[in-house]
């Protein structure tokens, strides 16, 4: 059965055509990243006129790479929220309409239901229940998954997502917009050791996130450090880089680490932007396999936004018969607690 997913929650028009909920025939992104890159970060109003721009071709490309026309297509899934109202809105309402057109299910979707779901797209599987980490520009949360369509929310960021801190942290040591691919690649020549960022969170019992403070530490420290001569600098920038990922992915890894003892499940799924960060998962790897847990990420174009995770949670919603409805609206804000009657 071909699914059409669509996303355009944030800055990414995507869509991909996906069969029997596990196999992707097509996955097109148009990234808006270098309309974005002046501003420092998304601008929604840009946003939102870019993808009603590219929404068409990007759809139609998505069914031609397939090898699929519309009359092949059983059902459109299309993000409803979390994300940028007026990014959503594009996608919502071209899905309404070839949903309508066609006569064909409209499925509803949440995003990060999507990203967990988008292990589902590889080969190796994750077994149920499972724990997953969605970290992005825009979330960081652990989920205990029992089944598909089953998820409650194990932990939070109390302020910044990991993404977040990651594309602020490039922004303040001059590295551009998005911060997060490019502050892995000059971490690679630094030494993590070299600056003693603090973890944030980490003693107490909670397995919530923070990383505003983090964030803070990092500013304060290149202010001192920016001011002792270029030439007499010990520490190097990429030290610096090195040193402030290390602190976020120790983060990470230890709460997962947490997460896999109070639950006991025996895999481990990273989803999102961050996930493609190579360090994390090197790093969650070896700390869950203490815990006889197994890691599954999927590959980096299924970790950043893509409408083919969105296409597998449509399916599993279509086969449960939770179809939208044609009046179904966007939502800004939408935790995945609230999944279920909330998509029809
Ligand atoms: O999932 P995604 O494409 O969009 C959101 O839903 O937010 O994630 C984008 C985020 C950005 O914050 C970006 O800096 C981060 O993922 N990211 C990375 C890496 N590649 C992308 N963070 C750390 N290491 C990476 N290699
Ligand atoms: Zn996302």
């Amino acid at each position: 059965m071909l699914i059409l997913g669509i996303d355009s929650s944030c800055d990414d028009t995507s869509a991909a055509v996906v069969a029997d909920g596990r196999h992707a025939l097509s996955n097109v992104v148009h990234s808006q990243v270098r309309l974005h890159r002046p501003h420092g970060g998304v601008v929604p109003e840009l946003a939102s006129r870019e993808h009603l721009k590219n929404i068409g071709p990007v759809v139609r490309e998505a069914l031609k790479n397939a090898g699929a026309g519309l009359k092949d297509i059983e059902g459109v899934a299309v993000t409803v929220g979390p994300g940028l109202i007026g990014s959503l809105l594009v996608g919502l309402y071209y899905a309404k309409s070839l949903a309508y057109c066609r006569e064909i299910p409209l499925l509803g979707v949440n995003h990060l239901e999507g990203h967990i779901l988008s292990i589902f797209l590889e080969e190796r599987l994750p077994e149920f229940p499972f724990v997953a980490l969605t970290v992005s520009g825009g979330h960081t949360s652990i989920y205990m998954v029992e089944d598909y369509g089953r998820y409650r929310r194990m932990a939070h960021t109390v302020d910044d997502a990991a993404g977040e801190a990651f594309d602020k942290a490039a922004k303040v040591m001059g590295l551009g917009y998005p911060g997060g691919a490019v502050i892995e690649r000059l971490a690679e020549e630094g030494s993590s050791d070299s600056v003693k960022f603090p973890r944030p969170m980490l003693s107490g019992g909670s397995i919530d996130f923070s990383f505003s403070g983090l964030k803070t530490a990092l500013i304060l420290y290149l202010k001192k450090w920016s001011v002792s001569g270029c030439d007499s600098r010990e520490v190097r920038l990429s030290d610096i880089a090195a040193s402030f990922q290390e602190a976020v992915i120790e983060v990470l890894a230890n709460k997962l680490v947490s997460a896999v003892r109070m639950t006991k499940v025996r895999s481990v799924v990273l989803a999102g932007g961050v996930a493609c960060n190579k360090r994390l998962r090197g790093r969650v790897e070896d700390a869950i396999s203490g815990e006889g847990a197994g890691l599954f990420y999927p590959r980096a174009s299924f970790c950043t936004d893509n409408g083919a995770m969105i296409a597998v949670a449509g399916y599993h919603r279509l086969l449960k018969g939770q179809k939208a409805d044609l009046g179904i609206d966007v939502k800004s804000r939408f935790p995945i607690d609230e999944l279920e009657g909330s998509l029809t």
